[in-house]
């Protein structure tokens, strides 16, 4: 674990309020205690008013007790207060926010979770969807969120294109502390629209790789839709692949939905459909 602590914001969980107000009721005067939801640690000074961060950054007591009250939460630290990392976009009547896990948060979207958070780590989650697509070259992310397929993908892959539906999903994973490589990196470019539109503009055999992680069904149905397969198959070079993440293909929707996706590639032009079960997805041939 790192020791030193950026200039990035302090971003803390019920896990550290937890222990830093345990840390106070023993007395201590300085813990270790990760400022980025588990990236790195850093020892903290306990003083009377609350916490200070090596970064001088400081939290009041008061605070930290907030944040404990609040354990589906993330809170970026300002000016000794704690603020909720949540928004709302009035585009798109959506809400979203960052819920902590064990690892990597996960993005709420009007209260449904975008990564799997039961059994599975967003972490380990990730790598399954991408697991499957190895090798890389360039490849289309459709579906941006918190940035971990697209960052998972650019760390093998030439390029990586993704796209994010509505910015304010965006401002979220700016703040989260397990996003930065989706700012960072010099081979991710980030696209802001509706990926079925890009399908449509980009030019035949543009990618060797796609990966189609989209919200559920009822949220955006066109993204599951045969007219939209059609594009990603032509828009997949020779010996390309697509992985679509469709949902637990034990439960009896995701059942259904694995089936009727795998129909529905197959009808425009995929020529093999194979099950992932471990990646809860389908991994498709042009
Ligand atoms: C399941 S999450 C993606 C998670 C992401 N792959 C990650 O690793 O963090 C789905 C994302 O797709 C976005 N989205 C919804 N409709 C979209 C569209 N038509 N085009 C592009 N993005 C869309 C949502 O706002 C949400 O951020």
């Amino acid at each position: 674990m790192a020791e030193h602590i950026n200039d990035f914001d302090v971003v803390l969980s019920a896990t550290q309020a937890k222990a830093l107000l345990q840390a106070r009721g023993r007395g201590e005067d300085a813990l270790q205690i990760s400022p980025d939801l588990g990236l790195s640690k850093v020892m903290v000074r306990l003083e009377e008013k609350g916490v200070v961060f090596p970064n001088r950054m400081r939290v009041l007591w008061s605070e930290l007790e907030r944040i404990l009250a609040n354990p589906q939460a993330c809170f970026r630290i300002t000016s000794e207060r704690a603020s909720k990392i949540q928004a709302f976009s009035d585009q798109f009547g959506r809400a979203y926010s960052l819920m902590p896990t064990q690892t990597a948060p996960t993005l709420l979207i009007s209260g449904i979770t975008m990564h799997r958070i039961k059994g599975v780590d967003p972490m380990e989650d990730t790598r399954r969807k991408i697991r499957a697509l190895a090798p890389f070259g360039r490849v289309l992310d459709t579906a941006t969120g918190l940035g971990y397929t697209a960052i998972f993908a650019a760390r093998k892959a030439e390029e990586v294109v993704t796209v994010e539906l509505d910015p304010t999903v965006l401002e979220i994973a700016r703040l989260n502390p397990w996003s930065r490589e989706l700012f960072t990196r010099d081979n991710i470019i980030q696209l802001i629209g509706d990926c079925f539109d890009y399908a449509l503009d980009f030019p035949d055999a543009s990618f060797d790789r796609i990966l189609h992680d989209p919200p559920r069904f009822s949220l955006a149905g066109h993204l599951y839709s045969t007219e939209f397969y059609r594009h990603l198959h032509r828009l997949l070079r020779p010996g390309g692949r697509l992985f679509h993440y469709v949902g637990d293909p034990s439960s009896k929707s995701g059942r259904n939905t694995t089936k009727s996706v795998a129909r529905r590639l197959q009808e425009a032009g995929f020529r093999r459909v194979i099950r992932k079960p471990r990646a809860f997805g389908l991994l498709a041939f042009p």
